[in-house]
């Protein structure tokens, strides 16, 4: 969603915000924009619909002072169409201000200040922008705090006064920023990605604070009656710049696709110890498995399609109740969850709103949580009681892929260290279980080594409108994400159904040559979904199966049938995940469409 960046230091800032707009464009937009205090203390605003790159152009015609102070914006709109004046920065008098997150009460606000023949765009940012230009008496940190007091909703603001030069402002509720001071200047962004290029030490901006940048120093004030000064718990980033580049890949989807391996290493290994799960470097103990009673993951797209996995796995084991939930919908819910309840919150980006609203609900049901998440220091990982980093390193592609994976990884192990402790595993079958996990790795660079063959396959359904995935079981789980990766890049429709439930009315859309994607990799249901796809076969569908190695498939059955190794039935999934990914990347190259950044689509979904 949408981006936030502020520089102020001796470099041209112009060149920063814009460098570091196009670092933050991966989060889903639609138009940008930059302000920026010139020399004479006067603001120049330059705002852009499209591409990052068409503002660039616009800048270089039109910005021919140089500036040392700005701030920059990628919109994903929320309130108010895709155009040039809605776009941020809004500037009301004094006040200039770029916005993430979405003010609730902005239609009251503006009936309150009288400000209707005012606003120029229709975004509850400008009603932000014009009230606190009200509130302004020369003094920016009363005038901040007094509009924070009347907001409700989610925000990060990044704010410019016109008589302060030099000097940027920023507060957050819920919608997260990071900040740095560095021997280039200092710096503000929505995410890590904007710091790297300066700086490999940040702080995460508190919630109930107050930044303000100058060129060399970053301070913290606390929102209380004197403006207490605080200091913020330093981190250091753990990846490199070149994490987050295309290293000579054409899409930071297919990078992704391809570092799957090291990183499902990279998440497994240092928690291996004498071949069993060990959870001692992350301080989670052993004591948040043996008291559930039950267990309840929430997520939400496909971070909760790993959950969905982790559950048919994990409940045969351990015989609780597992539940998964969607968050935007749990959120909302009365949920049957107690002090005996273990919630499991996955979220890549840490930073997902709906899941943080359901993980604050699971705390007020006095539950334990434990986060299984990508991002270091994220508001999900602050907030959770116990966190299981995966170690994937930033994921750039909007399509979720290696963060999918790694989830897996860490449900996988949550999964096995549970079940020993609760006495349902003996140790040798925990043993086994990771050997099993770790197997799964090479069969995932065996998928990855087959990515041509896998997208001439893909050329097969683009044609199409429509595609559905079947399977049954855990193959079930593993087709709901493939219909979501599948409709996300390729824009082609996509649903994934229980192989069995096929005839209980979308039958009735399988005709010619629609293509039915059928996944057949568990032996104890391997015949019901053969039955199944003979019946769709037989209405003229084109079906493309995955299925292992060693199945016994008949020769007329499948149009095209792709084989991945033969790892244990509960292991297929990470095989599969590499095949799916690599369809849905195909259909969408073969389409010519927008890989990494596919329309309406945001990596961080920061509002509701
Ligand atoms: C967005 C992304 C998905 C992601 C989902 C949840 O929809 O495009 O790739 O799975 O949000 O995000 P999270 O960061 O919480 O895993």
């Amino acid at each position: 969603m949408c981006g936030i960046i502020g520089y102020t230091g001796p470099l041209e800032a112009s060149k920063i915000l814009l460098e570091g707009l196009a670092g933050l464009e991966y989060r889903g937009y639609d138009s940008a924009g930059i302000a920026l205090c010139m020399e004479d203390s006067k603001i120049c605003l330059a705002k852009k619909t499209g591409k990052v790159k068409n503002l660039k152009d616009y800048c270089n015609q039109q910005i021919t002072d140089s500036s040392h102070c700005g701030i920059g914006h990628t919109r994903w709109a929320t309130h108010g169409g895709v155009t040039d004046t809605n776009a941020h920065p809004h500037q009301a008098g004094k006040v200039i201000l770029i916005h993430n997150g979405i003010i609730e009460n902005y239609h009251a606000l503006t009936e309150e200040f009288h400000l209707e023949n005012e606003l120029i765009s229709q975004t509850d940012s400008e009603v932000a922008a014009r009230v606190l230009n009200r509130l302004y008496e020369g003094d920016p940190l009363a005038a901040i705090r007094k509009l924070i007091e009347l907001l409700d909703g989610s925000f990060s603001f990044c704010i410019m006064f016109e008589d302060q030069p030099g000097a940027i402002y920023a507060i957050r509720n819920v919608s997260p920023l990071v900040a740095a001071s560095t021997p280039s200047g200092s710096l503000i962004a929505s995410d890590l990605t904007a710091l790297i290029p300066y700086t490999r030490n940040y702080f995460v901006v508190p919630e109930q604070h107050i930044v303000k940048l100058t060129p060399y120093k970053v301070h913290l004030y606390q929102l209380d009656d004197t403006f207490t000064k605080t200091y913020p718990e330093m981190m250091t980033v753990n990846w490199n710049m070149d994490a987050a580049m295309k290293n000579g890949f054409p899409h930071f989807m297919l990078k992704e696709i391809h570092e799957q391996p090291d990183a499902m290493g990279n998440t497994i290994l240092p928690r291996i110890n004498k071949g069993l799960p060990d959870f001692s470097e992350d301080k989670i103990p052993d004591s948040i498995f043996e008291t559930c009673s039950q267990v309840q993951i929430i997520a939400c797209g496909t971070a909760m399609h790993a959950g969905m996995v982790a559950r048919a796995i994990m409940q045969p084991v351990l015989r609780i109740p597992i539940t998964v939930s969607v968050a935007s919908e749990f959120r909302y819910e009365e949920p049957l969850i107690d002090e005996k309840s273990l919630v499991i919150i996955i979220s890549q980006s840490g930073e997902t709103i709906d899941t943080l609203a359901a993980l604050r609900l699971a705390h007020q049901c006095k539950s334990t949580t434990l986060a299984v998440v990508n991002v270091k220091g994220s508001t999900i990982a602050r907030e959770s009681d116990y966190v299981f980093y995966t170690h994937a390193g930033p994921e750039i592609a909007v399509a979720s892929t290696k963060a999918y994976s790694v989830q897996l990884a860490a449900l996988y192990m949550i999964g096995c260290r549970m079940a020993l402790v609760k006495g349902k595993y003996t140790k040798e079958q925990a043993v086994s279980f990771l050997g099993d996990l770790l197997d799964a790795i090479p069969a995932m660079e065996t998928m990855i080594a087959q990515k041509e063959s896998i997208g001439n396959a893909a050329s097969h359904i683009i044609h199409s409108p429509d595609a559905f995935f079947i399977g049954r079981g855990l193959d079930y789980a593993f087709s709901l994400e493939g219909a979501l990766k599948l409709k996300e890049i390729s824009y082609i429709h996509s649903e994934a159904y229980a192989a069995g439930e096929l005839k209980h009315g979308t039958i009735a859309l399988i005709s010619d040559q629609v293509p039915v994607i059928a996944i057949a990799t568990q032996q104890h249901v391997y015949s019901k979904t053969i039955s199944n796809i003979r019946e769709v076969k037989a209405r003229g569908a084109f079906i493309i199966l995955l299925a292992k190695e060693s199945a016994v498939v008949d020769d007329h059955l499948a149009d095209i049938c792709i084989r991945i190794p033969d790892v244990d039935d509960l292991f297929t999934v990470f095989p599969i995940a590499v095949v799916l990914q690599l369809i849905a990347y195909y259909a969408s190259l073969k389409k010519h469409l927008d890989v990494d950044q596919p329309r309406n689509l945001a990596k961080s979904v920061t509002v509701e």
